[in-house]
């Protein structure tokens, strides 16, 4: 039996949040909650928190500090998401999620607590993998408003211009975010490197793909397009499609993203366990153990956001989605994941189907949104 730890859970409330905290009860270890309940995105404590519960805010030094006696590992999920709507989210981005995360890394070498788990995202990487035919593996620039203006969403070859074929990206690329949510996840994996330089920590970056289940806040402009969807087909109007609904996404369930969690857990357990120069079975020494890791959370079965947004609306009768041409310039467009890494490393394979998924997704309870408008979180 994997031993019981002491887990503080940043954004215990949330949407995935949520279920780690379950998950990670369920599997013995002893989880304490935080989570600001901002009311512009929560209307109190939701009823599915359950279990110990601080009601503070991440960038809070003295709040962190006193949420962080006695634990033995965090896992960090408080953030605000999202593509945001414009310049104006800027600093939000910047405050909550990167501020939040430095001030929590501070309290955690203070406490000498080592093990971390926090959540990324597949943003970081820009554009997903594409091959040329005459240039090998190329990296294409954000696509011209002008191109997506005519229709023309594929991106092409950098050098000639040519059609692009996609690939799966691996957690070896280098990083390029193009939006301030991007950026702030980026910024999180570098000042995780940074910490468990400092202090001989471990931390596990999950590079969540595109998370949906129960749960998931309902539409809002800072909700992802499952919820989106799903939210539109309630109400009995049509799903949006954007670009030409060929956009190629990993859509995998939110307790899947849970069990990675709580499988990252247990690997940087391992890592600390590891760093007094002992061989992991891996056949890493204990200071390659240690420092930072990312991983891809993905199912490994992309889909089209159209094939989300028809077998999603098969679960409610006879609404058509609509393809609309619209774009919005902080999109990539395909992103596909190799989950090789995380199940060679962590043990972790996604469990659910897509079809199996989304059809559950089509009747999963949702958060409610909040009475304020601007949900953030
Ligand atoms: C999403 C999340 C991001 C998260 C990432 C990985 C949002 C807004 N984005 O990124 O925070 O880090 O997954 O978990 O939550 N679309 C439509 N119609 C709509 C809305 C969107 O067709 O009404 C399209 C978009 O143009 C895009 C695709 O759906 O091509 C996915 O959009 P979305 O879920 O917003 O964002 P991701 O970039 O995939």
């Amino acid at each position: 039996l994997a031993k019981v730890m002491r887990v503080l859970v940043t954004g215990a409330a949330g949407f995935i949040g949520s279920h780690i905290a379950e998950t990670m009860r369920a599997a013995g270890h002893d989880v304490r909650g935080l989570d600001s309940l901002t009311p512009a995105v929560h209307n109190g404590r939701p009823d599915y928190v359950t279990g110990e519960l601080v009601v503070a805010d991440v960038r809070d030094p003295a709040a962190v500090n006193e949420a962080l006696a006695g634990m033995d590992a965090v896992c960090h999920q408080a953030a605000m998401v999202g593509l945001g709507v414009d310049l104006s989210d800027l600093p939000a981005y910047a405050d909550v999620n990167v501020t939040g995360t430095a001030v929590l890394l501070e309290a955690m070498g203070r406490h000498g607590i080592p093990r971390l788990v926090f959540a990324s995202s597949m943003v970081a990487y820009g554009e997903g993998a594409y091959d040329c035919a005459t240039h090998g593996r190329v990296r294409p620039s954000p696509r011209h408003p002008a191109d997506l203006a005519a229709g023309r969403f594929e991106p092409r070859c950098p050098s000639c211009a040519q059609p692009l074929t996609t690939t799966t990206v691996g957690e070896e690329v280098p990083l390029d975010p193009r939006n301030a949510y991007a950026a702030s996840k980026v910024a999180q994996e570098h000042l995780s490197a940074s910490w468990a330089r400092l202090t001989g920590g471990a931390a596990v970056g999950l590079r969540y793909h595109n998370v949906y289940g129960p749960r998931m806040p309902r539409d809002t402009p800072y909700s992802g397009v499952a919820a989106i969807f799903r939210s539109c087909l309630e109400n009995g109007v049509p799903p949006r499609v954007f670009e030409d609904g060929g956009q190629r996404r990993d859509f995998v369930h939110v307790r899947d993203v849970a069990q990675a969690n709580l499988l990252a857990l247990e690997a940087v357990d391992r890592a600390v366990t590891d760093s007094d120069g002992h061989t992991d079975p891996d056949g890493h020494t204990g200071a390659e153990a240690g420092g930072l890791r990312c991983y891809n959370v993905a199912s490994g079965e992309p889909h089209t956001v159209g094939e989300m947004a028809s077998t999603l609306a098969a679960g409610f009768g006879d609404i058509e989605p609509v393809v609309t041409g619209e774009f919005r310039l902080g999109d990539v467009r395909h992103i596909v994941a190799s989950p090789d890494r995380a199940a060679r490393d962590l043990g972790f394979r996604a469990q659910i189907r897509f079809a199996e998924g989304i059809a559950e997704f089509a009747h999963a309870p949702l958060r409610e949104p909040a009475t304020l408008t601007g949900a953030r979180s």
